[in-house]
């Protein structure tokens, strides 16, 4: 599908501008069909559907996983990134002085499933930190850390407030070697960074739909490698634990052998379904071609602000490119407070994040919505 093609897909708003991609997203044309044909299925149809749903959660689970590189039985859904976050960091078996190492701009939901589980074993929650003034995340900073006693390594691919990616495969290439889990928040990054995660040898991942995947808030994932399925226990129990919602309650039964043990029985089918939809979408265009549009896209904001304002990148040091930019005045003669103001009068969907305003184009966005952002940034 060509870019053009793929713009199409989004609803033009004669007035909002979304540059918080990183935040929430709109969703796809075909996100929207999607949801409304369930939702006209299920009030027509009932539970005639049946098949017909569980066919299409299959096929989502089917798309995601082609997008990441995995098996579809190495996946399961859930209503938030924090599901799945939370089945690793409990159910990996964390004893007294084992250590996980996190960096100190991961976003809650991924910390505090860590940071409970830390607490709950008695294990040590190592919190690295990025450099003060770029906010860079080294490599280098992350592998010192490691000591015999660290047993799992749990970073974002992609820092939430500033887009800060440290050189993750130099951390995975580092931890694999050592035999330490390594897990990945890809919430910021999956839709809109070509994923090379699972070929690196990653050993699960969580995000979700609402962001990079533009998709409906409500569905999540778990990506566990195979040869974990049968280390880790269930963090809920549910029917889909062991069965289908039709099998009569047996308390012989085994649980399933794929990560969809790890799923509540009932699913968000409209969310799922929906997900689906757009990750198909995004497969069709190709993630690269994305990933050039939102970069080009940024570049040009970059250029258009740049005698007044300063964008950070704390990414100059290694060879990665982030679509999320975190922007801050360069003089006194407005502040980022003010910047917001002046967004949110214009109709600019942003964020104060970290040290400024975050902004995030996604590949929809147009360059009519760089000028907007330029007009309501004006000094
Ligand atoms: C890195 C990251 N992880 C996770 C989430 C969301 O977590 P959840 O889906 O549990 O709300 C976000 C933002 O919403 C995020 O930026």
């Amino acid at each position: 599908m060509k870019l053009t093609q793929f713009k199409e897909q989004f609803y033009q708003h004669p007035s909002l501008v979304h540059a918080n991609n990183a935040g929430l997203a709109p969703i796809s044309l075909r996100a929207k069909e999607t949801t409304e044909y369930w939702a006209r299925r299920f009030f027509e149809e009932g539970f005639h559907t049946d098949h017909d749903y569980m066919k299409a959660v299959l096929d989502t689970r089917i798309s995601l996983a082609k997008l990441i590189g995995c098996e579809a039985a190495e996946i399961a859904f859930y209503p938030s990134t924090s599901g799945g976050i939370n089945q690793i960091a409990m159910q990996i078996g964390l004893v007294e002085d084992d250590e996980v190492l996190m960096w100190d701009q991961d976003y809650s939901s991924h910390l505090y499933p860590w940071q409970q589980a830390c607490l709950k074993s008695k294990a040590k929650l190592k919190i690295i930190e990025s450099d003060e003034k770029t906010w860079a995340t080294d490599a280098d900073k992350m592998i010192q850390a490691i000591t015999p006693k660290t047993r799992v390594i749990a970073f974002s691919w992609m820092q939430y407030q500033t887009g800060a990616m440290m050189d993750y495969k130099k951390v995975i290439q580092a931890a694999k070697a050592k035999n330490i889990f390594v897990f990945v928040d890809s919430m910021q990054g999956l839709g809109i960074l070509p994923c090379d995660l699972w070929d690196l040898g990653v050993d699960a991942i969580a995000g979700g739909s609402h962001k990079w995947l533009v998709s409906p808030v409500g569905a999540g994932y778990l990506v566990l490698r195979k040869k974990w399925l049968s280390t880790f226990k269930p963090h809920n129990y549910s029917s889909a634990t062991f069965g289908t919602c039709d099998d009569p309650s047996d308390f012989e039964c085994l649980p399933k052998t794929d990560a969809s043990k790890y799923e509540s029985g009932s699913k968000s089918v409209l969310e799922i379904t929906a997900l689906g939809a757009s990750i198909d979408l995004i497969l069709e265009t190709q993630v690269t071609t994305l990933l050039n549009e939102s970069l080009r896209l940024k570049k040009l904001l970059v250029q258009n602000l740049e005698k007044n304002y300063f964008c950070l990148d704390p990414n100059q040091a290694n060879s990665f490119t982030s679509p999320i930019m975190n922007i801050q005045p360069l003089g006194t003669q407005t502040s980022v407070l003010q910047m917001s103001e002046k967004l949110k009068n214009h109709s600019v969907l942003h964020a104060k994040r970290g040290p400024g305003i975050r902004l995030a184009f996604h590949a929809f966005n147009s360059e009519n919505d760089i000028d907007r952002i330029c007009e309501a940034l004006k000094i």
